[in-house]
C-alpha cells in the first residue's frame, strides 16, 4: 500500500506549471471516435484516468502513439467493436462519453454503467433523455447499457438540470447527426468549450459554447489531421491557489486561463489573500491568517464543487467561522471527518458544513474518500504542524500529474512511501 507522508508546516514558495485538464481531455478521448482518421493531442494530464481512456480506446480499435508522456496520436480510422470493455468502463466516471461518441460514430454501443468517485447519487439521466431525443433508444440491463441508433437526427434538447456530462455527451452524439441539435440550459464549464473547439478543429459545426445555449449542426465527416492542445487545468490551477492561501505562501502558476479562475480569486481576496493576474500566468500569496467566508458551490462561472474541499482546509484554519453550501453533489463533506483528526472544527450536516476556524492543524493518518478530498488533505498535511499520512493514493493519482513531485518543487515536504 502506498502514503504520501506530509511533514509541515511549510509556506509553498515558487512557480508551478499547471497541466492540461483532466475534465477536458476526459472527453475528448472518447470525441476522437467521431474522426474517420489521425489527430494529435497535446498537453493531456499524465494521469492513471488519462491511461484508462487509451486502454478502451485501443481495446475499440483505436491505434495510439504515446509522442512523449503528455501527447499522443491516435488512428480512430478503423473501430472494430461496440461493445467497451466493462471491467474498465466501470473505473471512471467519464467513460459515459464512449456512448454518445459511438452512437455518431457507429450507431451503437453497449457499455457498462460508469464507476468514479463515490460523490452520492450520480444519475445519468439527462444523458440518456438527450440520446433519446436525437432517435435513439437506450436500455439498462444488468448494469451495462446498451444504446442504439439508426440514424441520429438533430433536435432540440432541454436539460432540466445543468450537466457537464450530459451536456458534452449530447454534443457528442450530435455533430455527426443529420440536422440541427440546440441544448437548452448546458453547462458552462471551461472543459465544455473545449471538447467543442477540439471538434470544430476536426470539421464540426458546434456554436455558442460556453454559453447556456449550444448549436449543432450536424455535418458529415470529421476529418482528423490536426494537432489539439488541452486547456489548462482550472481545478489543479486553483488547488495551488488555495494551497498557497492555506500554507500562507507565494506560489506564481504558469500555463493557466486566469478568467476561468475569478471565482476562486474573488473568494481567495474575501478571506485576506492576494492576487495578481497576468492573463496566462497568476500570483497568489497570504501573509496572514485568512477570514472565514461562506461559499456556495455552483455550476461555471460559480465556485466549483471540484475546490470545495481545499477551500475547506483554508477555512478551517481561518479567523472566524464559515459556512459551505454544496449544491451540487450530496455527499461531498468526507474530507471533513479527516480535517477533524487534523484538528478541525468542523461539522457537516447535509448540504452544509460549518467550520469553526482553529489557529493550526496537527499532522494525523488520514484517508482520501475520491479525487479532490485527497487533493485537499496533502494541502492539509503541508499547512499542518508535524507529520501526515495521506492513504488512498488512487483517487489522487486519477486527477493530478505527479502531484508530490510538484509540492516538492515549491518547497513542501513530501514523500510517496510503500508500506
Ligand atoms: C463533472 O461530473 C466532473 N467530472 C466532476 O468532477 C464535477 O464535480 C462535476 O462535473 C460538476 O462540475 C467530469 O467532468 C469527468 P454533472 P458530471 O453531470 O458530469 C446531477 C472531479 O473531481 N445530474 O455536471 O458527472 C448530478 O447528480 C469530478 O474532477 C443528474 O441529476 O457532473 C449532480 O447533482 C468529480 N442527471 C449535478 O447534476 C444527469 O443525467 C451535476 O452533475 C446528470 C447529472
Amino acid at each position: 500500500m502506498e502514503k504520501l507522508v506530509v511533514t509541515g508546516p511549510t509556506p509553498l514558495k515558487g512557480e508551478v506549471v499547471i497541466s492540461g485538464a483532466k475534465n477536458a481531455a476526459v472527453a475528448l478521448l472518447p470525441a476522437t471516435l467521431l474522426i474517420d482518421g489521425v489527430c494529435t493531442i497535446e498537453n493531456l494530464p499524465n494521469i492513471s484516468d488519462i491511461k484508462i481512456s487509451c486502454e478502451i480506446l485501443e481495446k475499440l480499435g483505436a491505434k495510439i502513439t504515446w509522442n512523449n508522456k503528455n501527447s499522443i496520436t491516435i488512428d480512430t480510422t478503423n473501430i472494430t467493436t461496440t461493445t467497451a470493455p466493462l471491467d474498465l468502463t466501470s473505473k471512471f466516471r467519464a467513460s459515459y462519453y464512449i456512448i454518445g461518441a459511438m452512437l455518431g460514430r457507429k450507431g451503437e454501443i453497449e457499455v457498462g454503467m460508469p464507476g468514479g468517485c463515490k460523490l452520492g447519487a450520480r444519475p445519468i439521466d439527462q444523458h440518456i433523455k438527450g440520446f433519446e431525443m436525437l432517435g435513439a433508444t437506450v436500455n439498462l440491463d444488468r448494469g451495462t447499457i446498451y444504446a442504439k441508433a439508426d440514424k441520429l437526427k438533430g433536435a432540440p434538447v432541454y436539460m432540466d438540470i445543468v450537466s457537464v456530462g450530459a451536456t458534452i455527451n449530447v454534443m457528442l452524439s450530435a455533430v455527426l447527426a443529420e440536422g440541427t441539435t440546440t441544448i437548452d440550459n448546458a453547462a458552462k464549464e471551461p472543459h465544455i468549450v473545449d471538447v467543442a473547439n477540439f471538434l470544430n478543429t476536426m470539421g464540426a459545426d458546434i456554436r455558442g459554447a460556453g454559453t447556456d445555449v449550444i448549436k449543432i449542426n450536424g455535418v458529415k465527416k470529421l476529418h482528423g489531421n490536426a494537432t489539439y492542445s488541452v486547456v489548462p487545468d482550472q481545478i489543479e490551477a486553483g488547488t495551488f491557489m488555495l494551497a498557497a492561501v492555506a500554507t500562507r505562501g507565494d506560489l506564481t502558476l504558469k500555463n493557466c486561463i486566469t478568467k476561468h479562475l475569478e471565482s476562486i480569486t474573488a473568494k481567495i481576496v474575501e478571506v485576506g489573500g492576494n492576487v495578481e493576474d497576468y492573463g496566462d500566468s497568476i500570483r497568489v500569496w497570504c501573509d496572514k491568517r485568512p477570514s472565514g467566508a461562506n461559499i456556495k458551490t455552483l455550476p461555471y462561472p460559480g465556485f466549483p464543487t471540484d475546490l470545495q474541499p481545499q477551500m475547506g482546509v483554508v477555512l478551517s484554519m481561518a479567523n472566524g467561522t464559515s459556512r459551505i453550501n454544496e449544491s451540487i453533489w450530496d455527499s461531498r463533506f468526507q474530507y471533513t471527518q479527516e480535517l477533524n483528526k487534523m484538528g478541525a472544527k468542523i461539522t457537516a450536516e447535509g448540504k452544509n458544513a460549518f467550520f469553526e476556524g482553529v489557529e493550526k492543524l496537527h499532522g494525523a493518518p488520514v484517508y482520501s474518500s475520491d479525487l479532490r478530498a485527497g487533493a485537499a488533505l496533502v494541502v492539509a498535511g503541508t499547512a499542518a504542524e508535524g507529520v501526515t499520512e495521506i492513504y488512498n493514493l488512487e483517487h489522487i493519482d486519477r486527477g493530478y500529474e505527479n502531484i508530490e513531485e510538484k509540492f516538492r518543487k515549491i518547497g513542501a515536504k513530501i514523500e510517496r512511501v510503500t508500506e
